[in-house]
């Protein structure tokens, strides 16, 4: 399904809302409707579950959103955590310098991608793209281009030299895409953090920040925890929590929000064993995507070429969403970097006495870091399909349907009486319902055709709809469909417990 689509049924189906729409809408934050809370939910505690729940040497917190000032200061965030920002004078718009110039860059590549599908219809099976990369002169003259535009742009990023990004925009006569000018405002750097102030106290010393990261809650908290839980390291502290950022363009949608959720995990090891922890946190957090049935295409590492300062190594786990392959999840190798600019700042000793060396130091950090909301789009945009199935008399007819885990679907199953004013038939569906809704989430719907209520819940992606007909008066069973095979069959009441339990449980998720 196209992206335009999908954002309009997370709408229609109560999955997401613009915020505030009533006053024409937020940029960039979003709210999350009935059946998204649900998923989102469910992500959550399928992370939890896994990551701190199945781990003895994991334990969970939960840190506040606003931290004292210094910590931000240590962490780098009030000098670093800034993007290049340009203002186009005619359109008054604003725009990220680096993503103006990966536009551009992005569309020379456009033009090879177009010769090649154009060469792929001509010769049809036996075209060979890599072949064709080398040796087609126009295509390798392209991908030159390609190549220094970003290697330019990555030397400027990397010595934050906001002159040559302008540079770069004035050479190549990158125009602005509302008004179409190139009368721009130079390049600056513009911090992401949002800030607030202290009730009682005013001026700079009461300023505060929205956190732009969880993680910095478990640092300032690592000794707290490690003391209070007899942690031995290696071990990892974990959360989920809001975090706040600034961006200057966001768009796709909850790909890049302003206010968003991350679930991060910081893991403490001793220093020198983190290059093989860094493996083996690639490795767990690949196959935790994997399980959900996600197809191996559509994930991918991509290792950053350019380390941050307080990084030895850093890989992304790519997703395919509908507009190209993105980072939905960052692993990084952040050495001692935060807890020894914290105990620098704090002056309090940030060290871990490891009773087998019979030393003291501070711990090195291996971190994984999965946004909430990317993780969501990443499902919905797996999970949601339309697909050509035989209607109630046998014809062809297109349903759309969200073909998500069992685990993480919203609603697990729906109870629905053939008639609506049948009291038989809907007493018998209450009784269900109302047993069922003790152990899984699900819905009680009596309203149009059974046709169009098995197509309601499709689209919500509910795994498993129940039928209550004139069969279950006489002999106390009711149809159970499918929602991805539309297989139907008769199970006896007293069985609808543990057959929808069993097939939407999370264990099946886990143990995967
Ligand atoms: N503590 C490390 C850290 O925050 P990051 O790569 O800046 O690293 C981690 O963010 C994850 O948070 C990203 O992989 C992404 O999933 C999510 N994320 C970051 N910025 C976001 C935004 N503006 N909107 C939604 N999710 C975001």
């Amino acid at each position: 399904m196209d992206f335009k689509n999908l954002i309009a049924h997370c709408k229609e189906y109560g999955f997401i809302f613009q915020s505030s729409e009533i006053y024409d809408g937020l940029s960039a934050v979003y709210d999350y409707g009935p059946y998204g809370v649900e998923l989102k939910n469910n992500i959550k505690q399928y992370w939890w579950k896994s990551m701190v729940q199945m781990h003895e040497n994991i334990v969970g917190i939960d840190a506040a959103i606003f931290m004292h000032p210094k910590t931000w200061k240590a962490s780098g965030h009030v000098d670093a955590f800034n993007d290049p920002l340009v203002d186009n004078k005619d359109s008054k718009k604003r725009y990220r310098a680096d993503q103006l110039i990966e536009g551009y860059a992005e569309k020379i590549e456009a033009k090879n991608q177009k010769d090649i599908e154009k060469a792929r219809e001509k010769f049809g099976d036996s075209f060979n793209e890599a072949h064709f990369r080398v040796t087609n002169d126009r295509v390798i003259e392209r991908q030159k281009q390609v190549d220094a535009v970003l290697g330019r742009l990555a030397e400027a990023m990397k010595e934050g030299d906001m002159d040559a990004l302008g540079a770069m925009i004035a050479e190549y006569e990158i125009a602005c895409p509302e008004s179409g000018s190139r009368n721009w405002t130079e390049v600056r750097q513009f911090n992401l953090m949002f800030n607030t102030q202290l009730g009682n106290i005013a001026g700079e010393e009461g300023k505060l920040y929205l956190r732009p990261e969880t993680a910095q809650g478990i640092f300032v908290n690592f000794l707290n925890v490690q003391k209070s839980t007899r942690q031995k390291v290696p071990f990892g502290i974990a959360q989920i929590g809001k975090a706040f950022r600034n961006e200057i363009v966001a768009r796709q949608f909850i790909f890049r929000m302003r206010e968003f959720e991350q679930m991060e995990m910081q893991f403490f090891v001793r220093p020198g064993t983190e290059m093989e922890w860094y493996t083996y946190w690639k490795e767990t957090r690949l196959k935790w995507h994997k399980a959900l049935g996600t197809s191996e295409a559509k994930l991918r590492f991509h290792d950053h070429a350019n380390l941050a300062h307080y990084a030895n190594a850093a890989v992304d786990i790519e997703f395919e969403f509908p507009f190209g392959f993105r980072e939905l999840e960052g692993i990084h190798s952040r050495t001692d970097f935060d807890l020894s600019q914290h105990q620098n700042l704090s002056g309090k000793k940030l060290q871990y006495f490891d009773p087998e060396l019979n030393e003291n130091y501070i711990p090195y950090v291996v971190e994984t870091s999965i946004g909430c909301d990317r993780m969501f789009l990443a499902m919905i945009s797996n999970a949601l399909r339309e697909e050509n199935v035989p209607d109630a008399e046998g014809q062809d007819s297109v349903r759309t349907v969200m073909k998500l885990h069992p685990a993480l679907a919203p609603v697990k199953a729906a109870v629905l009486p053939l008639l609506k004013n049948k009291e038989e038939l809907t007493n018998a569906a209450t009784a269900v319902y109302d047993r069922l809704k003790i152990s899984v989430n699900c819905q009680y719907d009596e309203k149009d055709a059974i046709g169009r209520r098995y197509r309601r819940q499709d689209a919500i992606g509910t795994p498993y709809c129940i039928t209550i007909d004139f069969e279950t008066l006489e002999n106390d069973t009711v149809t159970i469909r499918e929602r991805d095979s539309l297989e139907q069959r008769r199970i006896a009441i007293a069985d609808i417990p543990r057959v929808v339990e069993e097939g939407v449980k999370m264990e099946n998720l886990l143990l995967s």
